[in-house]
């Protein structure tokens, strides 16, 4: 056990009592979809019956979760299958996936003829606003699911893992930005019939679909009509509901989970979140940083270690080793600056600390593993 550990007040779960709401929130690439799914399941280990809803896990981690397709509703993970990972789950879990739908400038840079279009498409106003809305919806359906497990299920937890937004906490704002959208000028001219847009927006915007639609074969405004038509599902009620979305965001019931790497960007992010959670009213509970790096030559030096691994490797491998190893303490070390410095912005609170693993975390096994360690 680390310093920081023992200094703890209390493990984790004795600090989320209580919560029915836990949304983990971080830089992309972090471990959010992985720390999602271990907390629920560290959760559901100790008794009781959680939700997970993830966005976009890994193929192999969503088939470890029994999640071959996007069903809108939760599923229980088989016990035979904890059973036969060897884990005991004494509650329950279940899972969703969400479909975290490809950004539409994802499919711009793909299909667009040449740079020059591609930028000219970008860069168009209506353009923007309407790819800006699209980003917004696979936010709004996120908050919108949680929203619905948590008024008409009986789960005693449900996590929620978060799309990789440029800005994380985007996608807080997401459902206002997008009804304001929705409810706004520019979407009712978009769904009038042919002629209008042209008309409205001046002839540079209709000709830049245009251009696109001959050259690619792709016709964006139909594309795009049928996108929003097709929403207006999820939209239907919620209007009336974002008071009670926000409240419950808000709510004691509910805690923000800020996950981070050591690495100095993704941490710097962490303290921008929380201030912005804080700000925000809402309250971001605790700070995982993930994939901290652990010591290598455990305090021996290079020439020790290679010394110890002499006769079972030969000089040549073992020396190979031992370099490996250095390199391994020399993240150490920036991990521990980093750490220290996000645990000094937190007055003294300390982050809870989840190790590197060598093998990706994909199956039931090592998500128990993380869950130990969060646990911990
Ligand atoms: N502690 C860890 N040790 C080793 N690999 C990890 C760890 N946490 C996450 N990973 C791996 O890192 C990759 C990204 O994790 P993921 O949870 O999908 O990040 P995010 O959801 O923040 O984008 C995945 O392949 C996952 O298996
Ligand atoms: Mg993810």
């Amino acid at each position: 056990m680390t310093k920081a550990q023992a200094k703890r007040p209390a493990t984790l779960a004795t600090r989320l009592r209580g919560k029915r709401v836990l949304v983990c929130v971080g830089a992309g690439g972090v471990g959010k979809t992985t720390t999602s799914a271990a907390l629920a399941l560290g959760l559901a280990l100790r008794g009781q019956k959680v939700a997970v809803v993830t966005i976009d896990p890994a193929k192999r981690l969503a088939t470890a979760l029994g999640l071959q397709e996007l069903s809108g509703e939760p599923s229980r993970i088989d016990p035979q299958a904890f059973a036969a990972a060897g884990v005991e789950v004494k509650g329950e879990l279940w899972a969703m996936m969400l479909d975290a739908k490809r950004t539409f400038d994802e499919i711009v840079a793909r299909l667009a003829p040449d740079e020059r279009a591609r930028e000219e498409i970008l860069a168009n106003p209506v353009y923007r606003e309407l790819s800006t809305a699209v980003a917004g919806s696979h936010e709004l359906s996120a908050i919108a699911k949680l929203y619905e497990l948590y008024e008409e299920h009986d789960f005693d937890v449900i996590v929620l893992d978060t799309p990789p937004s440029r800005n994380a906490l985007d996608f807080l704002d997401a459902p206002n930005r997008l009804l304001g959208f929705l409810h706004g000028r520019a979407l009712q001219v978009f769904l009038a019939p042919g002629g209008l847009t042209a008309r409205l927006f001046g002839r540079g915007t209709a000709l830049v679909f245009a251009i696109f639609a001959r050259v690619t074969g792709v016709d964006m405004l139909s594309e795009l009509s049928r996108f929003f038509r097709s929403l207006s599902g999820v939209i239907e009620g919620f209007g009336e509901r974002t008071a009670g979305v926000a409240e419950l965001l808000r709510s004691p019931d509910t805690t923000f989970l800020i996950v981070t790497s050591p690495e100095a960007e993704p941490a710097r992010e962490a303290s921008y979140l929380k201030q912005r959670l804080g700000e925000a009213g809402m309250s971001p509970g605790e700070l995982i940083v993930n994939r901290v790096h652990r010591d290598g030559l455990q305090g021996h030096s290079v020439e020790e270690v290679t010394e110890m691994l002499t006769d079972g490797l030969g000089r040549a491998l073992a020396s190979r080793v031992a370099g490996n190893l250095a390199d391994f303490d020399v993240l150490m070390r920036r991990d521990e600056e980093t750490i220290a410095e996000l645990s000094g912005a937190r007055e003294g609170q300390h982050p809870i600390l989840v190790p590197h693993l060598d093998e990706d975390v994909q199956d039931l096994l090592s998500l128990a593993r993380i869950a130990e360690y969060l646990f911990a």
